[in-house]
């Protein structure tokens, strides 16, 4: 698929790599250093262009900036209508904040009108999803991901297994607040898991339950 990488840094520019290693087309976009965002793209055998490019490029756009740039990003990037649209953000830092009970994923989503949201890469650090990415088997680390379009989360699920991990769908952007920001005890945000441990936590958000305690794994 072709993939816009909007911000291409730690988060954007490893999923960037793992997704052009996986035979996808990446445009890499939104930087302070367009030469430098040149460079990965080469590196990745991908391309670098403005935000407005990559929207137009990409059937997939995949947002990974810090929480206090996404207004710019968003505002360069245009209309995300039709899109579908990764989230990586995690919200730290500045900028306008969710309201008390709303996820960070209906915040964010309501920010891009019409686009076909979805958020994922979102709960583990940018060198453990390197290190981690294409484990098989049993060891395979879980990729949570959520949103509201059925026909969109397919396709990002598929993604997320390109990219070396194993698709956890949390449900809708109203029931994914154990996969955001900050890390704590009941949410899956900040930790490992694997498919073996992973069924239990949807089944548990489903129903409105306390997820099962934080699994610990040997390896
Ligand atoms: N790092 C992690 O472990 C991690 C894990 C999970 C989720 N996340 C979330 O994913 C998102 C991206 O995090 P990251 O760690 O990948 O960030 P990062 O390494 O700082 O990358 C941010 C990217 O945005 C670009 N950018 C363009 N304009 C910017 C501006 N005005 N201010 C800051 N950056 C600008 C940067 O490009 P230039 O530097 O070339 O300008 C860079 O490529 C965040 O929302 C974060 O919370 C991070």
């Amino acid at each position: 698929m072709r993939i816009a990488i909007i911000g291409a840094g730690r988060i954007g520019g490893n999923t960037a790599r793992l997704l052009a290693a996986a035979g996808h087309e990446t445009m890499l976009a939104f930087s302070r250093d367009q030469a430098k965002l040149g460079e990965l793209a080469a590196e990745i055998g991908g391309s670098a262009g403005s935000p407005a490019d990559a929207v137009g490029f990409g059937e997939v756009v995949l947002l990974s900036v810090p929480w206090g740039a996404i207004p710019t990003a968003l505002e360069q990037a245009g209309s995300l209508s039709g899109k579908i649209v990764v989230d990586t953000t995690n919200q730290f830092g500045s900028g306008p904040m969710p309201a008390a009970g709303q996820t960070a994923a209906q915040f964010n989503a309501a920010r891009m009108p019409g686009a076909r949201y979805t958020k994922s890469f979102n709960t583990l650090t940018s060198a453990f999803q390197a290190a981690s990415a294409g484990r098989t088997g049993a060891e395979r680390v879980v990729q949570w991901f959520c949103g509201d379009d059925v026909e969109a989360k397919k396709i990002v699920g598929q993604l997320i297994g390109d990219a070396g991990f194993a698709p956890v769908d949390v449900g809708g952007t109203a029931d994914c607040a154990v996969m955001e920001a900050p890390r704590r005890l009941g949410a899956v945000y900040g930790e490992e898991y694997r498919l073996a441990d992973a069924e239990a936590v949807v089944d548990a958000v489903r129903a409105g339950r306390a997820i099962p305690p934080t699994p610990k794994y040997d390896a």
